[in-house]
């Protein structure tokens, strides 16, 4: 699907907004990208656009790995980052969360594909909608949105409006 490029973090965060608000219960938001890419920003503009009052406080849940935040449906913020191998991923139980009926949205999400370049993720996860994210200099990153299997839904051409 579409791509999108922002020229700040406030433009990131309205993209978010815009994103966010075509996200349902039970929807899974795997993201890509390095360490600045601007993952947590992105997650931030989710939860405004999940109707997350403003001045909650988001960061990566780096320590405790999963946040919940409560808009108007739950929110699980998921930072993988500290996961070395697919099986400690495994062992975390994070299905009851990622099929039950709150928005995911996963940070680091590399690390649920097996490294021979199977294209499915672990965990069982099939319909999701993966946003890679490409630092293009200092305070511009682009976006790639690709819903996988959700054919039966519609997202717009993301802009900044
Ligand atoms: N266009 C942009 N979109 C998002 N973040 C940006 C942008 N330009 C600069 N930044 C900066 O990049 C950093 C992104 O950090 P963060 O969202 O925590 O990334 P990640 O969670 O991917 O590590 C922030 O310091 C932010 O201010
Ligand atoms: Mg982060």
């Amino acid at each position: 699907m579409g791509s999108l490029t922002t020229k700040s973090p406030e433009e990131t965060l309205i993209f978010g907004e815009n994103f966010g608000k075509c996200l349902k219960p039970g929807d899974i938001v795997l993201l890509f990208g390095d360490l600045g890419a601007g993952k947590t920003t992105l997650t931030q503009g989710i939860c405004k656009g999940l109707g997350l009052p403003v001045g909650e406080y988001i960061r990566s849940p780096t320590f405790t790995l999963i946040n919940e935040y409560l808009g108007k449906i739950p929110i699980y913020h998921i930072d993988l980052y500290r996961m070395e191998s697919l099986a400690e991923i495994e062992s975390l139980g994070l299905e009851e969360v990622l099929f039950g009926t709150g928005v995911s949205i996963v940070e680091w999400s590399e690390k649920l594909f097996p490294i021979d370049n199977n294209p499915s993720p672990i965990l069982g996860i099939d319909e999701r909608i993966e946003v890679r994210i490409t630092y293009e200099d200092e305070s511009r990153r682009s976006f790639c949105v690709q819903p996988v299997h959700m054919e039966a839904r519609s997202f717009p051409d993301f802009s900044l409006q």
